[in-house]
Protein backbone atom coordinates (compact mmCIF):
# COMPACT_ATOMS: atom_id res chain seq x y z
CA UNK A 1 0.00 0.00 0.00
CA UNK A 2 0.97 3.53 -0.77
CA UNK A 3 1.98 5.80 2.33
CA UNK A 4 -0.27 8.12 3.96
CA UNK A 5 -0.13 11.90 5.19
CA UNK A 6 3.80 12.58 4.97
CA UNK A 7 2.96 15.86 6.90
CA UNK A 8 1.32 13.83 10.03
CA UNK A 9 4.69 11.43 9.45
CA UNK A 10 6.75 14.18 9.99
CA UNK A 11 5.17 14.89 13.10
CA UNK A 12 7.13 13.35 16.45
CA UNK A 13 5.15 11.42 18.64
CA UNK A 14 4.98 12.44 22.17
CA UNK A 15 7.68 12.31 24.47
CA UNK A 16 5.22 12.11 27.69
CA UNK A 17 3.83 8.67 25.84
CA UNK A 18 6.96 5.87 26.64
CA UNK A 19 6.76 7.17 30.27
CA UNK A 20 3.11 7.23 30.49
CA UNK A 21 3.05 3.97 28.93
CA UNK A 22 5.33 2.17 31.41
CA UNK A 23 3.58 3.60 34.36
CA UNK A 24 0.21 1.72 33.06
CA UNK A 25 2.02 -1.39 32.60
CA UNK A 26 3.32 -1.36 36.00
CA UNK A 27 -0.12 -0.14 37.07
CA UNK A 28 -1.48 -3.38 35.50
CA UNK A 29 1.04 -5.85 36.67
CA UNK A 30 -0.18 -4.42 40.59
CA UNK A 31 2.47 -1.53 41.31
CA UNK A 32 0.78 0.76 43.12
CA UNK A 33 2.15 3.89 41.01
CA UNK A 34 1.21 7.48 41.69
CA UNK A 35 0.86 9.20 38.87
CA UNK A 36 2.06 13.22 38.87
CA UNK A 37 2.24 13.59 35.52
CA UNK A 38 -1.25 14.02 35.03
CA UNK A 39 -2.80 17.40 33.77
CA UNK A 40 -6.37 17.94 35.29
CA UNK A 41 -7.93 19.10 38.30
CA UNK A 42 -8.73 16.16 40.82
CA UNK A 43 -12.33 17.89 41.86
CA UNK A 44 -15.25 17.11 40.42
CA UNK A 45 -17.05 19.50 37.48
CA UNK A 46 -19.03 21.75 40.62
CA UNK A 47 -22.70 20.84 41.00
CA UNK A 48 -24.48 23.63 39.41
CA UNK A 49 -22.59 23.07 36.20
CA UNK A 50 -23.35 19.39 36.02
CA UNK A 51 -27.64 20.29 36.61
CA UNK A 52 -27.42 23.11 33.93
CA UNK A 53 -26.41 20.58 31.25
CA UNK A 54 -28.46 17.91 32.62
CA UNK A 55 -31.77 20.55 32.92
CA UNK A 56 -30.23 21.23 29.07
CA UNK A 57 -30.56 17.25 28.21
CA UNK A 58 -34.21 17.15 29.82
CA UNK A 59 -35.26 19.89 28.07
CA UNK A 60 -34.24 18.14 24.64
CA UNK A 61 -31.47 20.69 23.63
CA UNK A 62 -29.76 17.87 22.06
CA UNK A 63 -29.87 18.81 18.76
CA UNK A 64 -27.68 21.09 16.18
CA UNK A 65 -26.57 24.71 17.78
CA UNK A 66 -25.47 27.69 15.74
CA UNK A 67 -21.49 26.70 14.45
CA UNK A 68 -19.81 28.91 16.91
CA UNK A 69 -22.09 28.37 19.84
CA UNK A 70 -25.17 28.99 21.72
CA UNK A 71 -25.57 32.36 21.69
CA UNK A 72 -26.16 33.05 25.78
CA UNK A 73 -22.96 31.36 25.65
CA UNK A 74 -20.98 33.17 23.45
CA UNK A 75 -22.77 36.67 25.14
CA UNK A 76 -21.27 35.11 28.87
CA UNK A 77 -17.91 34.93 27.12
CA UNK A 78 -18.17 38.66 25.84
CA UNK A 79 -19.31 39.71 29.01
CA UNK A 80 -16.27 37.74 31.41
CA UNK A 81 -13.97 39.61 28.98
CA UNK A 82 -15.29 42.81 29.12
CA UNK A 83 -15.44 42.35 33.45
CA UNK A 84 -12.13 40.37 33.79
CA UNK A 85 -9.30 40.71 30.90
CA UNK A 86 -9.25 44.43 30.34
CA UNK A 87 -10.21 44.36 26.99
CA UNK A 88 -13.54 44.08 24.74
CA UNK A 89 -15.26 42.22 21.86
CA UNK A 90 -18.04 41.71 19.96
CA UNK A 91 -20.38 38.11 20.04
CA UNK A 92 -19.38 37.70 16.75
CA UNK A 93 -15.61 37.72 18.24
CA UNK A 94 -16.26 34.64 19.92
CA UNK A 95 -16.22 30.77 18.80
CA UNK A 96 -16.69 27.99 21.08
CA UNK A 97 -14.62 24.83 20.49
CA UNK A 98 -14.16 21.44 21.55
CA UNK A 99 -11.52 22.25 24.22
CA UNK A 100 -9.12 25.09 24.25
CA UNK A 101 -7.38 22.50 22.31
CA UNK A 102 -9.51 22.38 19.01
CA UNK A 103 -9.27 26.33 19.25
CA UNK A 104 -5.29 26.31 18.98
CA UNK A 105 -5.68 24.15 16.64
CA UNK A 106 -8.32 26.12 14.36
CA UNK A 107 -6.06 29.32 14.95
CA UNK A 108 -3.24 27.76 13.16
CA UNK A 109 -5.23 26.82 10.22
CA UNK A 110 -7.04 30.29 10.35
CA UNK A 111 -3.63 32.23 10.44
CA UNK A 112 -0.73 30.05 8.87
CA UNK A 113 -0.04 29.34 5.04
CA UNK A 114 2.35 26.53 4.09
CA UNK A 115 5.90 27.66 5.06
CA UNK A 116 4.70 30.27 7.31
CA UNK A 117 7.09 30.23 10.68
CA UNK A 118 5.26 30.53 14.47
CA UNK A 119 7.16 31.11 17.13
CA UNK A 120 6.68 28.93 20.77
CA UNK A 121 8.69 29.62 23.99
CA UNK A 122 10.10 26.91 25.21
CA UNK A 123 9.28 25.32 27.83
CA UNK A 124 6.25 24.64 25.75
CA UNK A 125 2.70 23.01 25.98
CA UNK A 126 3.01 19.30 24.02
CA UNK A 127 0.39 20.05 21.39
CA UNK A 128 1.45 23.86 20.02
CA UNK A 129 3.80 22.16 17.46
CA UNK A 130 2.05 19.66 15.92
CA UNK A 131 -0.81 22.00 15.12
CA UNK A 132 1.32 24.50 13.70
CA UNK A 133 2.76 21.19 11.92
CA UNK A 134 -0.68 20.63 10.52
CA UNK A 135 -1.39 23.59 9.50
CA UNK A 136 1.39 23.42 7.35
CA UNK A 137 3.18 25.83 9.15
CA UNK A 138 6.87 25.84 10.60
CA UNK A 139 7.19 25.58 14.48
CA UNK A 140 10.08 27.48 15.37
CA UNK A 141 11.43 27.61 19.24
CA UNK A 142 12.81 30.02 21.55
CA UNK A 143 13.59 29.84 25.06
CA UNK A 144 12.40 31.96 27.79
CA UNK A 145 15.13 33.01 30.73
CA UNK A 146 16.55 30.16 31.90
CA UNK A 147 15.44 31.33 35.78
CA UNK A 148 12.90 34.00 35.60
CA UNK A 149 10.94 32.33 32.42
CA UNK A 150 10.38 35.78 30.79
CA UNK A 151 10.62 36.50 27.59
CA UNK A 152 13.90 38.47 26.65
CA UNK A 153 15.00 40.73 23.67
CA UNK A 154 16.16 38.07 22.29
CA UNK A 155 12.96 36.52 20.57
CA UNK A 156 13.55 39.58 17.88
CA UNK A 157 16.35 37.07 16.59
CA UNK A 158 13.81 34.32 15.71
CA UNK A 159 11.54 37.44 13.97
CA UNK A 160 11.89 37.37 10.13
CA UNK A 161 9.78 37.92 6.93
CA UNK A 162 8.60 33.96 7.37
CA UNK A 163 7.21 34.84 11.07
CA UNK A 164 3.54 34.88 11.10
CA UNK A 165 2.79 33.50 14.57
CA UNK A 166 3.85 33.84 18.10
CA UNK A 167 2.37 31.53 21.01
CA UNK A 168 2.41 32.87 24.51
CA UNK A 169 1.13 31.21 27.16
CA UNK A 170 0.89 32.25 30.61
CA UNK A 171 0.59 30.99 33.61
CA UNK A 172 2.58 28.16 32.01
CA UNK A 173 2.20 24.36 31.21
CA UNK A 174 4.74 23.19 32.10
CA UNK A 175 6.87 25.61 34.11
CA UNK A 176 3.64 26.86 36.33
CA UNK A 177 5.78 30.59 35.67
CA UNK A 178 3.49 33.39 34.94
CA UNK A 179 4.90 35.83 32.25
CA UNK A 180 4.97 39.64 33.71
CA UNK A 181 3.53 42.64 32.09
CA UNK A 182 7.37 43.65 30.78
CA UNK A 183 7.54 40.15 28.83
CA UNK A 184 4.19 41.12 27.51
CA UNK A 185 4.51 44.21 26.69
CA UNK A 186 7.80 43.05 24.48
CA UNK A 187 5.54 40.38 22.43
CA UNK A 188 3.27 43.67 22.14
CA UNK A 189 5.77 45.25 20.64
CA UNK A 190 7.47 42.61 18.34
CA UNK A 191 3.91 41.60 17.19
CA UNK A 192 2.88 45.57 15.69
CA UNK A 193 6.62 46.18 14.42
CA UNK A 194 6.59 43.07 12.65
CA UNK A 195 2.64 42.54 11.65
CA UNK A 196 2.61 39.41 13.54
CA UNK A 197 0.08 37.66 14.65
CA UNK A 198 -0.49 36.51 18.83
CA UNK A 199 -1.97 33.44 20.20
CA UNK A 200 -2.11 33.65 24.11
CA UNK A 201 -3.16 30.68 25.96
CA UNK A 202 -5.22 32.03 28.99
CA UNK A 203 -6.18 28.14 29.97
CA UNK A 204 -4.84 28.36 33.87
CA UNK A 205 -5.56 32.41 33.91
CA UNK A 206 -7.84 31.22 37.34
CA UNK A 207 -4.70 29.65 39.11
CA UNK A 208 -2.11 32.36 40.08
CA UNK A 209 -0.65 32.54 43.49
CA UNK A 210 0.79 35.80 44.33
CA UNK A 211 0.84 37.31 41.21
CA UNK A 212 -1.15 39.09 38.42
CA UNK A 213 -2.56 37.49 34.82
CA UNK A 214 -2.23 39.98 32.37
CA UNK A 215 -3.93 39.35 29.02
CA UNK A 216 -2.24 40.25 25.98
CA UNK A 217 -5.11 41.85 23.68
CA UNK A 218 -5.48 44.35 26.82
CA UNK A 219 -1.95 45.93 25.73
CA UNK A 220 -2.79 48.81 23.66
CA UNK A 221 -2.63 47.62 19.62
CA UNK A 222 -3.03 43.78 20.31
CA UNK A 223 -6.71 43.20 20.61
CA UNK A 224 -6.67 43.72 16.66
CA UNK A 225 -4.03 41.18 16.31
CA UNK A 226 -4.24 38.67 19.01
CA UNK A 227 -6.77 34.79 19.92
CA UNK A 228 -7.00 34.72 23.23
CA UNK A 229 -7.50 31.52 23.92
CA UNK A 230 -9.43 30.26 27.18
CA UNK A 231 -11.92 27.51 28.25
CA UNK A 232 -13.30 25.36 30.89
CA UNK A 233 -11.11 22.07 31.72
CA UNK A 234 -8.89 23.80 34.48
CA UNK A 235 -10.70 26.86 35.71
CA UNK A 236 -14.02 24.41 36.14
CA UNK A 237 -12.99 21.07 36.29
CA UNK A 238 -14.33 20.30 33.33
CA UNK A 239 -11.79 18.26 31.20
CA UNK A 240 -14.41 16.00 29.72
CA UNK A 241 -16.35 18.12 28.87
CA UNK A 242 -14.42 19.41 25.88
CA UNK A 243 -15.52 23.02 25.51
CA UNK A 244 -13.04 26.30 25.32
CA UNK A 245 -13.16 29.30 23.28
CA UNK A 246 -11.15 31.56 21.57
CA UNK A 247 -11.47 35.64 21.07
CA UNK A 248 -10.16 37.03 17.85
CA UNK A 249 -10.24 39.32 15.70
CA UNK A 250 -13.64 39.05 12.81
CA UNK A 251 -11.63 37.75 10.13
CA UNK A 252 -9.35 35.02 11.71
CA UNK A 253 -12.61 33.79 13.64
CA UNK A 254 -14.40 34.04 10.18
CA UNK A 255 -11.41 31.38 8.85
CA UNK A 256 -11.49 29.41 12.27
CA UNK A 257 -15.70 29.14 11.87
CA UNK A 258 -15.02 27.66 8.43
CA UNK A 259 -12.84 25.43 10.38
CA UNK A 260 -15.20 24.31 12.84
CA UNK A 261 -18.12 24.01 10.27
CA UNK A 262 -16.63 21.82 8.15
CA UNK A 263 -14.90 19.44 10.83
CA UNK A 264 -16.73 19.34 14.08
CA UNK A 265 -19.93 21.41 13.50
CA UNK A 266 -19.76 22.81 16.97
CA UNK A 267 -19.25 21.24 20.27
CA UNK A 268 -21.83 19.54 21.75
CA UNK A 269 -25.29 21.10 22.55
CA UNK A 270 -26.03 20.50 25.70
CA UNK A 271 -22.95 20.64 27.39
CA UNK A 272 -23.17 24.39 26.43
CA UNK A 273 -26.00 25.37 28.61
CA UNK A 274 -23.52 23.52 31.34
CA UNK A 275 -20.82 26.22 30.32
CA UNK A 276 -23.34 29.21 30.40
CA UNK A 277 -24.25 28.01 34.14
CA UNK A 278 -19.89 28.01 34.78
CA UNK A 279 -19.85 31.62 33.69
CA UNK A 280 -23.21 33.06 35.04
CA UNK A 281 -22.92 31.26 38.09
CA UNK A 282 -20.99 31.46 41.24
CA UNK A 283 -17.54 31.65 41.04
CA UNK A 284 -16.66 30.43 44.35
CA UNK A 285 -16.13 26.74 43.23
CA UNK A 286 -13.49 28.57 41.42
CA UNK A 287 -11.51 30.25 44.46
CA UNK A 288 -11.72 26.88 46.38
CA UNK A 289 -10.22 25.20 44.26
CA UNK A 290 -7.54 27.86 43.84
CA UNK A 291 -6.88 27.80 47.24
CA UNK A 292 -6.76 23.99 47.60
CA UNK A 293 -4.17 23.91 44.79
CA UNK A 294 -2.16 27.01 46.55
CA UNK A 295 -2.20 24.89 49.79
CA UNK A 296 -0.57 22.09 48.10
CA UNK A 297 1.99 24.03 45.93
CA UNK A 298 3.09 25.40 49.39
CA UNK A 299 3.29 21.21 50.63
CA UNK A 300 5.16 20.57 47.41
CA UNK A 301 7.49 23.35 46.60
CA UNK A 302 8.69 22.80 51.31
CA UNK A 303 9.43 19.53 50.59
CA UNK A 304 11.25 19.53 47.37
CA UNK A 305 13.24 22.71 49.16
CA UNK A 306 14.25 20.55 52.01
CA UNK A 307 15.58 17.97 49.49
CA UNK A 308 17.47 20.92 48.13
CA UNK A 309 15.70 20.81 44.29
CA UNK A 310 15.35 23.70 42.37
CA UNK A 311 12.08 24.48 40.45
CA UNK A 312 11.10 27.49 38.13
CA UNK A 313 9.32 29.95 39.38
CA UNK A 314 5.92 28.28 40.62
CA UNK A 315 3.36 31.39 40.33
CA UNK A 316 0.38 29.18 38.43
CA UNK A 317 -1.50 26.36 36.87
CA UNK A 318 -0.76 23.18 39.37
CA UNK A 319 2.77 22.60 38.00
CA UNK A 320 6.40 22.92 39.96
CA UNK A 321 9.22 22.19 37.44
CA UNK A 322 12.05 20.50 38.54
CA UNK A 323 15.96 21.28 37.73
CA UNK A 324 17.23 18.30 37.58
CA UNK A 325 21.25 17.45 37.36
CA UNK A 326 21.41 14.63 34.48
CA UNK A 327 19.24 13.18 31.96
CA UNK A 328 15.58 14.34 32.32
CA UNK A 329 14.11 10.85 30.93
CA UNK A 330 16.42 8.56 32.47
CA UNK A 331 15.52 10.55 35.88
CA UNK A 332 11.79 10.13 35.10
CA UNK A 333 12.10 6.73 34.40
CA UNK A 334 13.65 5.94 37.91
CA UNK A 335 12.03 7.62 39.74
CA UNK A 336 9.52 5.86 38.08
CA UNK A 337 10.73 2.20 38.01
CA UNK A 338 12.47 2.89 41.81
CA UNK A 339 10.08 4.78 43.69
CA UNK A 340 6.86 3.97 41.14
CA UNK A 341 6.02 7.95 41.06
CA UNK A 342 5.40 9.07 37.43
CA UNK A 343 6.18 12.48 36.24
CA UNK A 344 7.08 13.52 32.98
CA UNK A 345 10.37 14.64 31.82
CA UNK A 346 11.27 18.23 30.53
CA UNK A 347 12.53 16.87 26.89
CA UNK A 348 8.60 16.03 26.18
CA UNK A 349 8.12 20.33 26.58
CA UNK A 350 11.77 21.12 25.09
CA UNK A 351 13.62 21.66 27.68
CA UNK A 352 15.73 18.52 28.79
CA UNK A 353 17.27 18.61 32.21
CA UNK A 354 13.77 19.23 33.99
CA UNK A 355 11.00 17.14 35.10
CA UNK A 356 7.23 18.86 35.23
CA UNK A 357 5.47 17.54 38.45
CA UNK A 358 1.50 17.82 38.65
CA UNK A 359 0.02 19.05 42.23
CA UNK A 360 -3.15 18.76 41.21
CA UNK A 361 -3.42 15.27 43.66
CA UNK A 362 -4.86 15.08 46.68
CA UNK A 363 -2.65 16.40 49.75
CA UNK A 364 -2.43 12.50 51.21
CA UNK A 365 -1.24 11.35 47.67
CA UNK A 366 1.11 14.20 47.35
CA UNK A 367 2.95 13.55 50.93
CA UNK A 368 3.14 9.93 50.19
CA UNK A 369 4.55 10.66 46.07
CA UNK A 370 7.10 13.11 48.18
CA UNK A 371 8.20 10.57 50.46
CA UNK A 372 8.72 8.35 47.50
CA UNK A 373 10.81 10.77 46.01
CA UNK A 374 13.06 11.55 48.23
CA UNK A 375 14.03 8.27 49.02
CA UNK A 376 15.67 7.36 45.77
CA UNK A 377 17.19 11.69 45.48
C1 LIG B 1 -1.43 25.15 28.11
C2 LIG B 1 -2.62 24.37 27.71
N1 LIG B 1 -3.39 24.84 26.71
C3 LIG B 1 -4.47 24.17 26.30
C4 LIG B 1 -4.84 22.99 26.87
C5 LIG B 1 -6.06 22.27 26.36
O1 LIG B 1 -7.14 22.36 27.21
P1 LIG B 1 -8.56 21.73 26.84
O2 LIG B 1 -8.77 20.60 27.78
O3 LIG B 1 -9.54 22.84 27.07
O4 LIG B 1 -8.50 21.33 25.42
C6 LIG B 1 -4.08 22.45 27.92
C7 LIG B 1 -4.44 21.16 28.52
O5 LIG B 1 -3.69 20.49 29.18
C8 LIG B 1 -2.94 23.17 28.36
O6 LIG B 1 -2.19 22.71 29.36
Amino acid sequence: MRSFSSKLAAIAPSATIEITDKARRLQASGVDVISLSIGEPDFPTPAHITAACIDALNRGETHYAPGKGIPSLLSAISEKIEAENGFSCTNDQVIVTCGAKDAIYEACEAVLNPGDEAVILDPSWVSYEPCIQIAGGTPVHHPLHKKTFQVEDSLLEKINNKTRMIIVNSPSNPSGSVLNRESLRLVSDICQDHDLVALSDEIYEKLVYGQIHFSLAMFPGMVDRTITINGFSKAYAMTGWRLGYAVAPKEILGYMNKVQQHTISHPTTFAMFGAVAALKGPQQCISEMRNEFERRREFVLNRLMDMGIGYAPAEGAFYAYLKVDGDDASIANRWLEEAHVAVTPGVAFNTPGWIRLSYAASMDTLAEAMNRIEKVV
